[in-house]
This record gives C-alpha cells, sequence and structure tokens, in this order.
C-alpha cells in the first residue's frame, strides 16, 4: 500500500468513501463555524467528488450542516460555459447547489468561459482576497489526482507550475478543454485542511508517483495546514 504525507482514510466502496469524506466535511463545517462564524469549502472538480456533493446533500449530513454560514470556491475550472456538462460548477450545482440552501452570493465561480483568461483568473484572485484577506485561507479544500499526477488543473510541465505570484492563474490541460483556470500551490498549501479524494486502479501509480514526489500533485503540503487522503484499495494498493 502507497504511503503518503497527512492521513490516509482507506474506505472499501465508493459509497463508503463519500460517506468517510462528508463526516469528515461536516465535521469541519461545525468546527469552523463555531470558531470563525463561517466555513470556506473549496470544491474540486472532476467525477470522483459527485457521490461526495450528493451525500452531503442527503441526511445524515444536509440536516447537521448550517449551510446559511458556506462560503463556495473551486479549486479550479474548465473553460466552457458553467451550463456544461464538462463544468465543475455545473456538477457542483446539479449535485449540491440545487439541493441545500447556501446563500447563492457565497458561492464564487471560475468565470473560465471569458475570452480573457489572465483578466479572470486575475478577478478570482481578487475575490479570494476580498472575502478571505491574504492570504486566503480555505478551510477545506477538496482535490483530486489525474492518472498523470496533476491536481486541480495543475499538469505536469504546464506553465502554471512555476507561478507563485499570484493566487490563482491560467492552466493549461493536455485534453480538452484545454484552457483552464486554476488555483496555485501558493493558494492550495494556504488553506487549513486539504483532502484528496482519489479512487479507482488506474489511480495508482499516480499516487505512487505522488509518494515519489515526481508530479505535481506531490507538491501539495499545507504549510500549517492538514493534509488528508480518502482513497479505495485499487488506488492505495492496499
Ligand atoms: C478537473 C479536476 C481535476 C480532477 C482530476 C481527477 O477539473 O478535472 O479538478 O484535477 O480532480 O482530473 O478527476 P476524476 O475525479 O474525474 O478522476
Amino acid at each position: 500500500m502507497v504511503t503518503l504525507p497527512g492521513t490516509t482514510h482507506l474506505a472499501q466502496t465508493p459509497a463508503q468513501l463519500a460517506d468517510s469524506a462528508a463526516q469528515w466535511i461536516t465535521h469541519l463545517s461545525a468546527e469552523s463555524i463555531r470558531q470563525r462564524g463561517r466555513f470556506v469549502f473549496g470544491l474540486s472538480g472532476g467525477s470522483t467528488p459527485q457521490l461526495l456533493y450528493q451525500r452531503l446533500a442527503l441526511e445524515p449530513y444536509a440536516s447537521q450542516i448550517d449551510w446559511y454560514n458556506w462560503w463556495c470556491f473551486f479549486g479550479d475550472e474548465r473553460a466552457c460555459p458553467p451550463t456544461d456538462a464538462q463544468s465543475n460548477y455545473h456538477a457542483a450545482k446539479i449535485h449540491l447547489f440545487d439541493k441545500v440552501a447556501i446563500d447563492r452570493n457565497n458561492i464564487f465561480r471560475m468565470r473560465a468561459e471569458s475570452d480573457d483568461l489572465n483578466a479572470a483568473a486575475a478577478a478570482y484572485a481578487g475575490h479570494l482576497e476580498a472575502v478571505l484577506g491574504i492570504p486566503p485561507e480555505i478551510d477545506c479544500l477538496l482535490l483530486g489526482v489525474g492518472t498523470d499526477g496533476h491536481t486541480a488543473s495543475l499538469f505536469p510541465r504546464s506553465a502554471a507550475l512555476k507561478v507563485n505570484d499570484r493566487w490563482c492563474t491560467r492552466g493549461r490541460a493536455p485534453k480538452p478543454p484545454l484552457d483552464r483556470i486554476t488555483l496555485t500551490f501558493r493558494t492550495i498549501n494556504a488553506a487549513r485542511h486539504v483532502g484528496f479524494l482519489v479512487s479507482g486502479r488506474e489511480k495508482q501509480k499516480a499516487l505512487q508517483r505522488v509518494a515519489a514526489g515526481t508530479v505535481p500533485a506531490a507538491r501539495v503540503r499545507p504549510q500549517s495546514g492538514e493534509l488528508h487522503w480518502f482513497l479505495d484499495p485499487a488506488a492505495a494498493g492496499a
């Protein structure tokens, strides 16, 4: 089984993986709201977290969570309309936002459909600073890992990997949608809690490369926050 920095939570099935992460998020939400009056949640894109979003909108989590004090940001977004099935915002909207009482004014979408991605990334950085301060500290940031070891839209050999003077930047994927907006490692590593959700045998080699430090996801090392991995046995090589 792969050895990763931080805390690893092994779940036998996708449903158990979603429940394990949902329990963790519910706890962090209550703690953050008790300590700071709000919970700042950073959503991951891709397919893995969709079951988790669905679970959070159901019992026993939905009635435990103080949705009105949630503030939502995104780890990355693809260059497509927010109504497109490939949009990370779209997935979060249909699986979570449309089902719970999060104040729509507290949901910050990355406008990656913009013709000027640099301006859109700068505008998003402005939202992060205006709402969260400097550095923008996300209470709980969800991330995934691609089979190539990318996370958010920080892809191997891409220019975004070298951007350390901004909170978010444009990204470039090797597969469509090619253009992206992504948080930088600077923002990711300022988070109080980071949780990776990774499942499936096709991710096993990528996790081994994370452990070896040879892929972008290996650079996620929260400066003072906690790092958690929610894995199934297939991805973990257990
Ligand atoms: C995206 C994601 C990306 C994702 C990984 C894993 O926009 O694609 O932010 O980083 O988390 O590619 O995706 P899956 O969960 O679909 O395997």
